[in-house]
């Protein structure tokens, strides 16, 4: 079988080309954050590291991450299209942040999983904080 599709393309985001593009996967997820542009654009501006997944332009993927560039590094906003998931795109994009804070210099990687997540980051070779013993604790205004 042949395929016209271009091949995707993972990136150091920019927020001034892609911001458009990263605000419409959060929308296609129905994700919150996307009814207020300007403090989603300031956490963009402000997270250590992004990645984009592009396809002939079109953002098809988006991730996260904040670190204090030396022990840890909090991952956050997963996002893949959904015509587009099951592709390996997010495994990439993960892996791209993943690679960025290299084990043998950082002392921890953390995000929280949404629900149904779970499996993706077991993939990935994550595991839960109580296989550490340890126990995560929250604090949410949702
Ligand atoms: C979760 C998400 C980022 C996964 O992205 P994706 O591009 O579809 O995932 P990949 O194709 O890279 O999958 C990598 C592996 O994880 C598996 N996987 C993907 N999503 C999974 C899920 N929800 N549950 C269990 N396994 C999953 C894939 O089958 C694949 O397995 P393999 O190693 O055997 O091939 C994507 O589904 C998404 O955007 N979801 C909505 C937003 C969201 O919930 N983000 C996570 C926030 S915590």
């Amino acid at each position: 079988m042949t395929t016209t599709r271009p091949p995707v393309l993972i990136r150091t985001a920019d927020v001034a080309e892609h911001f458009p593009g990263i605000i419409g996967l959060y929308r296609a997820h129905g994700w919150t954050h996307a009814g207020d542009p300007a403090r989603l654009r300031t956490a963009i501006e402000h997270s250590s590291f992004a990645v984009v997944a592009t396809e002939d332009e079109r953002v098809v993927g988006f991730a996260r991450a904040m670190s204090d560039e030396a022990f840890a590094v909090y991952i956050a906003d997963i996002l893949v299209a959904p015509d587009h998931q099951r592709q390996g795109i997010g495994r990439t994009l993960v892996r791209a942040i993943l690679d960025h804070y290299p084990m043998d210099r950082f002392h921890h990687q953390v995000l929280v999983a949404e629900r149904g997540a779970e499996g993706f980051y077991r993939r990935l070779g994550m595991v839960p904080v109580t296989s550490y013993g340890l126990t995560a604790f929250i604090r949410s205004s949702r």
